[in-house]
């Protein structure tokens, strides 16, 4: 450890600059991810009418009061690679008639139906968020995708809305967003890019809202992290009548053998995970450069459906149902990652963190009838505020974050305004040093700053159900404001949202 008169000269400077013409973060970067893995959605989400834990409809009312504070703008389901084994006729009607189905990725075990398509929309509904469908391409057909579309958003008669309507459903629920497949290129089909361009197209073809209002967001199943020809190959190949996202996975970890404990990591663990997390700012602005290639106006968003940190599942728990602890290193992943995200906010209109409940990067973890928020929950409840909001363009020079020979950028930036409000996002990885950054506002004129932090006394440290709260947003006030210029001091592994006004 440095001496603290040393640590405190570490300086990066930033500059954030009014635009008027600047791009709107989407709402939808903010997006979650629900797959049918471990206990995401049973034991999860999912708890049964008749369970004695509180619930709506079988769904947890603890998660439903989070996840409405967290203000989620879409969630993803059934899946990952579940959802190219799915057949969603399987999961309507009544529950004691479904036949059952083994999750063959996710640990084999026997699933029993009883959360399908209307118990999924029908949290939507109660936690106003946009439902993401992720249609089975893998094991499916044309007619079963597109009887979907018909059965969830069919307003008038049809054979697939008289179905709906016999399971007690009235109106259509109107769903935009449709997945096409997952990683096809892997547990969708192990299929070349090619060929999937040539299947997408396909599907795509017949996928209609039946209503004609060109209402549908159809997402291609994307690249897999650095797969630069896949998203070459779908930007080329596909028209753009028929496409209007393309998906992009990357996880964090610190190898994918070796991932490690999510826990029990040391220094050289922390700094190659956050590595593989900073990689995404490499990633996004790779393939916008291909898909600008092919679609210069942007029609086509880089949809990231699933990113987070991955590390090995925790001791004594099923190695198929990737139920992991969250820590502040999963603090600075979120963090550094949605910053990327937001000055990307022209190509990256939505993405999707992998997973809301007990399974990867967890927003939520349950135990019984106990319930806890995640520092990744409570750095997205920070990050809430650039939702919507207009990006403002940022520079950064920061000092580097050193381990061994290697280093990364130390600090992260993202801006936006909003409602007379403007929010700056930092992020300082370095596992020991404070950082003072002195941030420049550049056409902005703002008087009043307030700021919150989330931090901890070590990297390692998480919400535990014996200590729920351990971890959670504090008031910071290490920062002032003198003639124009921002002076704030970052602790090491922090997160601070600062509100100008
Ligand atoms: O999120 C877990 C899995 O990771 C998903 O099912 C799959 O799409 C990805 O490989």
């Amino acid at each position: 450890m440095l001496p603290g008169a040393l640590m405190a000269q570490q300086k990066s400077t930033v500059t954030v600059t009014a635009k008027a013409d600047a791009p709107t973060i989407s709402k939808h970067i903010y997006g979650h991810f629900s797959e049918h893995l471990g206990r995401c959605i049973y034991d999860g989400f999912y708890v049964g009418e008749n369970s004695a834990i509180p619930n709506t409809k079988g769904v947890r009312n603890d998660i439903i009061a989070a996840l409405k504070d967290l203000g989620i703008p879409n969630l993803r389901w059934p899946g990952g690679c579940f959802a190219d084994t799915y057949h969603w006729k399987d999961g309507i009607g009544p529950k004691n008639q479904r036949p059952t189905i083994v999750n063959q990725w996710w640990g084999g075990v026997t699933e029993d139906n009883s959360f399908g398509t209307h118990d999924f929309l029908d949290l939507c509904e109660v936690l106003d968020t946009e439902p993401y469908l992720a249609a089975n391409v893998g094991s499916g057909t044309v007619q079963e995708f597109t009887e979907w579309i018909q059965y969830v958003n069919h307003g008038g008669k049809s054979p697939m809305s008289d179905l709906r309507k016999k399971n007690n459903r009235e109106t259509p629920w109107g769903v935009k967003f449709w997945g096409v497949g997952n990683e096809a290129w892997g547990c969708g089909g192990n299929m070349t890019a090619e060929h999937y361009a040539n299947l997408y197209r396909q599907y795509a073809t017949f996928m209609t809202d039946w209503s004609n209002t060109g209402e549908l967001f159809r997402i291609a199943s994307g690249a897999n992290v650095a797969d630069y020809h896949w998203t070459e190959v779908l930007m080329r190949e596909i028209p753009k009548s028929l496409l209007d996202g393309v998906a992009l996975h990357s996880y964090s970890f610190v190898t994918w053998e070796k991932k490690g404990s999510s826990t029990k990591f040391d220094e050289s663990q922390y700094f190659e995970t956050m590595k593989t997390a900073l990689k995404m700012e490499e990633l996004v602005t790779k393939h916008t450069e291909i898909m600008d290639k092919y679609d210069p106006k942007k029609k086509v968003a880089l949809v990231v459906d699933e990113w987070g940190g991955w590390y090995d599942v925790e001791e004594g728990t099923n190695p198929g149902f990737l139920y992991q602890q969250n820590t502040m290193r999963d603090a600075m992943i979120a963090g550094t990652t949605l910053n990327t995200f937001n000055n990307h906010s022209d190509r990256v209109r939505m993405a999707n963190l992998a997973q809301t409940v007990n399974v990867l990067q967890a927003v939520i973890l349950t135990k019984g009838d106990k319930m806890l928020l995640t520092p990744t929950y409570h750095v997205m409840k920070l990050y809430k505020v650039h939702q919507d909001a207009k990006q403002l363009p940022v520079t950064l020079e920061t000092p580097e974050y050193k381990f061994g020979n290697e280093s990364l950028p130390a600090v992260s930036v993202s801006a936006s305004q909003k409602e007379g409000k403007t929010h700056i996002s930092l992020v300082n990885i370095d596992s020991k040093q404070k950082i003072t950054t002195e941030i420049k506002l550049e056409g902005l004129n703002l008087k009043d700053f307030t700021a919150k932090i989330i931090t901890s006394g070590k990297l390692q440290d998480c919400n535990t159900f014996e200590n729920p709260t351990a971890i959670t947003p504090k008031d910071f006030k290490d920062f002032k404001f003198k003639k124009g210029v921002l002076s704030v001091t970052l602790p090491p592994f922090s997160v601070v949202v600062l509100e100008g006004k």
